[in-house]
């Protein structure tokens, strides 16, 4: 581990940040009305950040997903972002709000995308249950931490062979570095970074974007790293 140490990665700074969003953010009008309108609420900052939304958008865009499913919509932000990018893809959204998720549909309907999705308005785990057997080439896990460590094995028999599914928040506001934090939820989001680490059905990758995204594929979707290569092992 130590050797990672030494090689330095940069630290987002505000300023760089600020410059990193100016130089690169290309929001769509109606994402940027939803953004300013969900900047109003209380809840506000459990709306994911434009940049995260822009990189979702772009992998959806190289996906081409046919069905995608989200896990904990807020006012439909990251929905927006995914929808927007697959314009001819089924999207299934499930919430439990129904004031925030109306906020929502409100945006989905002004960006035309409104007729796409399928918003179900129960539990997951329950609605979970309700979509096994279906498939899902993009999956974004973002509601009840505590049920995350669940929502991941439901939601890795719902991905496609070559899906990919995107788990939100896993580095936590930092907690999951910091000893003095030995609430639940951060417990469980600490045990579900091992359990996927060492999980070798799956391919990951953890980027520090937002409050730190993991994503996920099966690794027999093809190109996977871990059947060693022959060819590199011939001594030559
Ligand atoms: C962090 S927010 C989602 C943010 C959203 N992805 C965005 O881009 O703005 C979490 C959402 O999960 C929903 N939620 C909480 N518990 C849930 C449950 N048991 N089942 C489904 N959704 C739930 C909340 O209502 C809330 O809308």
């Amino acid at each position: 581990m130590t050797i990672y140490k030494d090689q330095k990665a940069i630290q987002l700074t505000p300023e760089l940040r600020e410059y990193l969003l100016e130089s690169s953010v290309r929001e769509a009008p109606v994402l940027q009305k939803l953004r300013e309108h969900t900047a109003t609420m209380p809840e506000k900052d459990m709306q994911v950040l434009p940049e995260q939304g822009q990189f979702m958008g772009m992998l959806t865009k190289i996906l081409q997903p046919k069905n995608i499913l989200e896990i904990g919509t807020y006012t439909g932000y990251s929905a927006l972002c995914m929808s927007l990018a697959a314009p001819n893809a089924k999207v299934t959204i499930l919430d439990v709000n129904v004031e925030w998720t109306k906020i929502a549909e409100k945006y989905w309907s002004e960006a035309g995308v409104r007729d796409r999705i399928d918003l179900i308005l129960a539990p997951a785990l329950e609605s979970l249950k309700n979509l096994s057997g279906k498939s899902f080439d993009l999956i974004f896990i973002d509601a009840d931490k505590k049920n995350y460590p669940i929502y991941y094995q439901e939601c890795l028999n719902l991905l496609s062979e070559t899906g990919v599914m995107l788990i939100d928040n896993v580095l936590w506001n930092g907690r999951v570095i910091d000893p003095n934090y030995t609430d639940t939820l951060t417990k469980v989001i600490r045990n579900l970074n091992e359990t996927i680490k060492n999980d070798s059905r799956v391919d990951i990758c953890m980027l520090p974007i937002g409050d730190g995204l993991t994503m996920i594929r099966k690794n027999g979707s093809g190109g996977g790293t871990r059947t060693p290569d022959t060819r590199i092992m011939i001594p030559i």
